[in-house]
């Protein structure tokens, strides 16, 4: 009977546990057994791993977070690590492995596709910064969840008429601020793939608050260069008006996952346990459009998207 392994690696992302609960029904399904790996690599090495049955993923569809909990291994990024890693899979009898994470997972996973091991990425990631796939899981509730806190923050802001500082996570990705600024009607979206211009948001606040505008709300990704506290006091310099900084952090990571990204998680996790199945190796799975797709993991790691121009600017231009 084939034995597959299955792990959460990196940064938690609402929709995890709806892609566990996917792979690990769809292989009992296709008659194989599966082995859930706690703490990602970390566990890997611990070898802190349990067979899952179809019960062991009731009840957790709704849930954020991870069941499996996840880490950011030191000890995995050590040649010795992976070798360990490999011994570990094979006292196992695991030969194929579906790992939900990002990029850095990813790369650990290519590492152990090298020592003969078939692996499976699912893309689990709230940044939304795999260049090969449009979405990945997670993202849709971070954005969901930043537009709560907008919509809060607003009503404050309106009534102390501040300019508040929304800062978003994301690494070096501005995705969640683009999408969230222009779904929250921020004033202005500053993201670490475009240079500031600090002249034309005063401006925009300046101008918005002539026209008699309560508030402004600015969304920065936390990979701009500029700390948000020497944003802040930038701005109040500027135009004279009282400027506030709310830095989001974990609270994105949380809650319940959208119906998009649990949609996305189990098409996404079926299909990797399908590909096990028919004998492919070493693919990343994603989504273009609104079908599942998938690539060759170290082609997938090399595939870059630039981020979308077109919204970044409607962004700018509705919320005049
Ligand atoms: O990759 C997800 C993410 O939440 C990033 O947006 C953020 O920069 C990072 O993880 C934070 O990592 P940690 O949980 O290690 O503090």
């Amino acid at each position: 009977m084939q034995r597959i392994g299955i792990l959460t690696s990196g940064g938690d992302a609402p929709g995890m546990n709806a892609a566990v609960r996917a792979a690990v029904r769809s292989a009992i399904y296709y008659e194989m057994e599966v082995y859930g790996i706690e703490r990602g690599y970390e566990g890997l090495l611990d070898g802190d791993i349990r067979e899952m049955k179809v019960s062991s993923v009731s009840d957790i569809l709704q849930r954020g977070g991870t069941i499996l909990r996840t880490a950011r291994s030191d000890r995995f990024m050590t040649p010795e690590g992976q070798k360990r890693a490999v011994d570990m899979l094979e006292n196992f009898e695991i030969d194929s492995l579906v790992v939900v994470g990002g990029d850095g997972s990813f790369r650990g996973a290519l590492e152990l596709s090298k020592h003969g091991v078939c692996v499976m990425g699912v893309p689990g990631t709230i940044d939304n910064d795999l260049g090969y796939t449009d979405y990945t899981i997670g993202f849709d509730t971070a954005v969901n969840t930043v537009l709560g806190a907008i919509s809060n923050i607003r009503d404050t802001s309106s009534s102390h008429e501040r300019t508040t500082i929304i800062e978003v996570m994301g690494r070096r990705c501005g995705d969640i601020a683009i999408h969230a600024g222009l779904t929250g009607g921020a004033e202005h979206v500053l993201i670490p793939e475009e240079d500031d211009n600090i002249n034309a948001l005063c401006r925009k606040v300046i101008e918005g608050r002539k026209r008699g505008k309560l508030h402004s709300i600015i969304i920065k990704a936390e990979g701009v260069a500029m700390p948000s506290q020497e944003l802040a006091d930038i701005i109040k310099e500027r135009t004279g008006l009282e400027t506030k900084i709310v830095i989001l952090g974990y609270i994105q990571r949380g809650g319940s996952p959208s119906a998009r990204d649990r949609m996305l998680a189990s098409r996404m996790a079926f299909k990797a346990v399908e590909l096990i199945k028919e004998g492919s190796v070493n693919k990343a799975i994603g989504v273009i459009g609104d079908e599942i797709v998938h690539f060759d993991m170290a082609e997938a790691l090399e595939m870059k998207r630039p981020f979308d121009e077109g919204i970044m600017k409607m962004a700018n231009i509705l919320s005049i």
